[in-house]
């Protein structure tokens, strides 16, 4: 099986820069990449890094395209929950990129079965992504594809785990705003990107990073499907590897 990479972090900025490291490769390589893209608290400091690099003029994001995982289905992009939202004011606002080049599942189309197969036909047209970020969820979660009994396909529409509102309840007001559904990219439309960067970071996290890494692949724990991808790179910190004995688990360290 091919070794999953792990690229330990002294602390969160320092996972930022090292996601960005692995971003900044793939730009550099391809300047019309595209990029699957995260949202959440994870992603954050790579995309604060990211940010910090272009105002050096160190990276160019004018050919470059992205998809993101996930939206919350009855969201509008001008939700301040939305993730459309969160990508324009953490990232996309503060670089030089087409927002015509940015796509991120709406939320809010009658036909979400269409808005779902579009998702699809757009990643293909633009040639497939070159390099997805994720970040895993406290269930195991990558995207919104919840612990289930089997692996999701494509794109499509889930119901979230009630632990994954609970976890969310804290962007919202009260839990009852939190919305129950959301589109995803599926396990299988993940598995399809040339390369995964996967981030982890948090002592709350390395129970299930180590599950996800070292345990069975098992669609209860969605995550552990990265082992059978052949370009897998995970970038945590300290606190979220705990439950890994990174000496003797046969990983590549960096
Ligand atoms: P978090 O979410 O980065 O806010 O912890 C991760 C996830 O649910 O995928």
């Amino acid at each position: 099986m091919p070794k999953i990479k792990i690229l330990r972090a002294q602390d969160l900025v320092d996972a930022g820069r090292l996601s960005a490291d692995v971003l900044a490769e793939v730009i550099q390589a391809k300047p019309d990449c595209l990029l699957g893209l995260a949202t959440g608290s994870t992603p954050l400091p790579l995309y604060r890094d990211l940010i910090r690099r272009y105002a050096q003029g160190a990276l160019d994001f004018s050919k470059v395209r992205t998809v993101n995982l996930d939206e919350y289905v009855g969201l509008s992009g001008d939700h301040p929950q939305s993730y459309r939202y969160f990508m324009n004011e953490n990232l996309f606002q503060h670089i030089n990129i087409d927002l015509q080049n940015t796509c991120v599942p709406d939320g809010m189309n009658a036909d979400l079965d269409v808005v779902c197969k579009e998702y699809e036909t757009r990643i293909d047209a633009w040639g497939g992504i070159d390099l997805q970020v994720l970040g895993i969820g406290l269930n195991g979660h990558i995207g919104f594809n919840e612990p289930a009994t089997i692996f999701s396909g494509r794109t499509h529409v889930t119901n979230l785990a009630e632990s994954t509102r609970q976890a969310n309840r804290r962007f919202f007001e009260s839990l009852a705003e939190v919305p129950s559904q959301a589109i995803t990219m599926g396990i299988g439309s993940i598995m399809q990107a040339r390369k995964i960067l996967l981030i982890c970071t948090g002592e709350k996290k390395s129970e299930i990073l180590a599950k996800a890494l070292l345990g069975p692949v098992d669609p209860l724990v969605p995550a552990s499907i990265l082992q059978f991808h052949p370009n897998v790179v995970v970038v945590a910190d300290e606190p979220a590897l705990m439950s890994i004995d990174l000496e003797h688990s046969g990983f590549a360290a960096g």
